[in-house]
């Protein structure tokens, strides 16, 4: 699986998105997160279509729509027509999820399943055939620098495992505190897209800088999996 940065939008600076997206792109990621937030399902407020819109033509990187919103199935293709080349539904927030996971690709972007920390893997049992990617929150959503769950690492293995038995490559993103400290844990246990907000955009080396070290780190730590895979 090929290692892919994704610097999260929610810790840049609100007043220069366009800015941000274009370091992003410059520093080598390739995609950008956008944490969508309705301050219900999550306890915080971020922004909507709108701003992936007026970000879309300042980068030509894919962009991903996190929704941590209720409801998402009535935001789904605002998004996409936004500009989104993926969208991220929590599990936890889509009682038709095999119908919301359709709809997503029936407007030709990828379908991202997302994971709070306590959802656990099995969530992804009858759906894992049909998606594209799937996303273990590695902190309770809803801010940027929050502390890192400790016990993530072992559900990103299980995981792993569930996607690799599909025999299909699918992405396994993490999102929350990642940063030089933990991307090798993450990637070891089969993480291979690495979403990371605040270890990126309040760098005091810059976003190239961090963008490249964790790329480094984890192309690094992923030379692992393919001694371990190699048996
Ligand atoms: C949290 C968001 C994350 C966040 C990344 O609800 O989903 O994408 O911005 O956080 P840090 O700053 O920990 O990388
Ligand atoms: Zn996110």
């Amino acid at each position: 699986m090929k290692i892919k940065i994704a610097p999260s939008l929610l810790s840049a600076d609100f007043s220069n998105l366009g800015r941000a997206a274009r370091e992003a792109e410059d520093a080598g990621a390739d995609l950008l997160h956008f944490d969508i937030m309705d301050g219900h399902f999550v306890p915080n407020i971020t922004f909507g279509p709108m701003v992936v819109r007026a970000v879309r033509p300042l980068a030509r990187i894919p962009f991903e729509t996190h929704l941590m919103i209720s409801n998402p199935d009535d935001y789904i293709e605002e998004f996409v027509d936004a500009g989104a080349d993926a969208v991220g539904v929590h599990v936890e927030t889509c009682p038709h999820l095999h119908r919301t996971v359709q709809r997503i690709k029936s407007l030709g972007a990828q379908a991202t399943v997302v994971l709070n920390p306590a959802t656990p893997v099995g969530a992804l049992e009858e759906i894992v055939d049909y998606i594209d990617a799937v996303l273990v929150m590695t902190v309770n959503p809803g801010f940027g620098a929050q502390e890192f769950i400790e016990s993530m690492p072992d559900k990103i293995a299980r995981t792993r495992a569930m996607l690799d038995r599909t025999g299909r490559e699918i992405d396994l993103a993490v999102d929350g505190g990642v940063s030089r400290e933990t991307v090798r844990r993450v990637v070891e246990a089969g993480a291979n897209v690495l979403i990371a907000g605040n270890s990126v955009f309040t760098n005091p080396e810059g976003a190239q800088r961090a963008v490249g070290e964790l790329r480094k780190l984890a192309e690094a730590a992923s030379a692992s999996w393919i001694c371990t895979s190699s048996g």
